[in-house]
């Protein structure tokens, strides 16, 4: 089944966050996975994912950065616009990163501009809780599709001091309290990254919007994943991921016999040259 007969979407109307809402308020789940360029993301659109997250995980996967803290929005927004461009029917969503939305409802409605006039997302992900309220209330204020990442918040990676599993213990009771307060701000959808299965399905319980789990386990209405981690072509990946191909083992591989034909003379050959 393609994305528009999945999500009652008419041929040529892209999804919209309505569309997952109603998937969620039907009890159906659903996929989001990261993309950065159009031709994946056009392959990921075909098999079927309904929306597509523009990471701040770029950072790592495409610039090659140690965290998401050094990203920019200059570097994010083209990868947005080809994403954009790849795609006719998913829901692109661009991550802020950070830096660009912290300082206030001022600065974060001018980044989400940027990404929503210059690369054509439809909707934008911000981290954090409390302290980011005001700016989930701006942006909704001014038509933003707003989605809200809680739980391990990789940009505050060094406040949290590693890659560490959260809410456990009274903290879940001040995210379950964020979610609620994130919800009733008009966020669209909640991300809920590295959290007990039980905490995350609290929150799916206690919300009507989608939580979308990344580590958050099986009771939530929606998960999300990057996509180098579930295609294998990263090194390692958390234990959140089931690694449904090794594409780094494959590419590997082929470009490995490229070498040795070039090196041996045996590629090119007729089939490959003009006469
Ligand atoms: O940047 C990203 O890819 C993300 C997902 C892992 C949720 O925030």
């Amino acid at each position: 089944m393609t994305i528009d007969q999945v999500y009652g979407v008419a041929p040529g109307r892209r999804v919209t966050l309505r569309d997952l809402q109603r998937a969620t308020t039907e009890g159906r789940k659903w996929p989001m996975l990261t993309a950065y360029d159009a031709l994946s993301a056009g392959i990921f659109e075909r098999a079927g994912v309904p929306a597509l997250l523009v990471g701040d995980s770029a950072a790592m996967v495409v610039y090659g950065y140690d965290s998401t803290v050094p990203v920019t929005v200059d570097e994010l927004v083209p990868l947005v616009r080809g994403v954009v461009r790849g795609t006719t029917a998913a829901l692109v969503i661009a991550d802020l990163p950070f830096g660009s939305y912290e300082a206030g409802a001022k600065q974060a409605i001018e980044t989400s501009s940027a990404f929503m006039k210059d690369g054509g997302a439809h909707a934008v992900k911000l981290e954090g809780g409390a302290v980011v309220l005001p700016q989930v209330e701006a942006l909704v204020g001014a038509g933003v599709p707003v989605i809200g990442h809680l739980g391990l918040t990789p940009q505050s990676v060094h406040q949290l001091g590693g890659y560490r599993v959260q809410g456990r213990g009274e903290a879940g009771q001040t995210l379950l309290q964020d979610a609620k307060n994130f919800q009733a701000a008009g966020v669209s959808a909640i991300v809920l990254e590295a959290v007990p299965a039980e905490l995350a399905a609290r929150v799916s319980i206690d919300l009507s919007i989608p939580i979308i789990g990344i580590g958050a386990g099986a009771q939530v209405d929606a998960q999300v994943l990057v996509w180098q981690d579930l295609l294998g072509v990263t090194e390692k990946s958390p234990k959140f991921v089931r690694r449904y191909a090794e594409l780094g083992g494959v590419m590997n591989d082929a470009v490995r016999s490229w070498v040795d034909d070039v090196e041996h003379g045996i590629f090119p050959s007729s089939d490959q040259w003009y006469s």
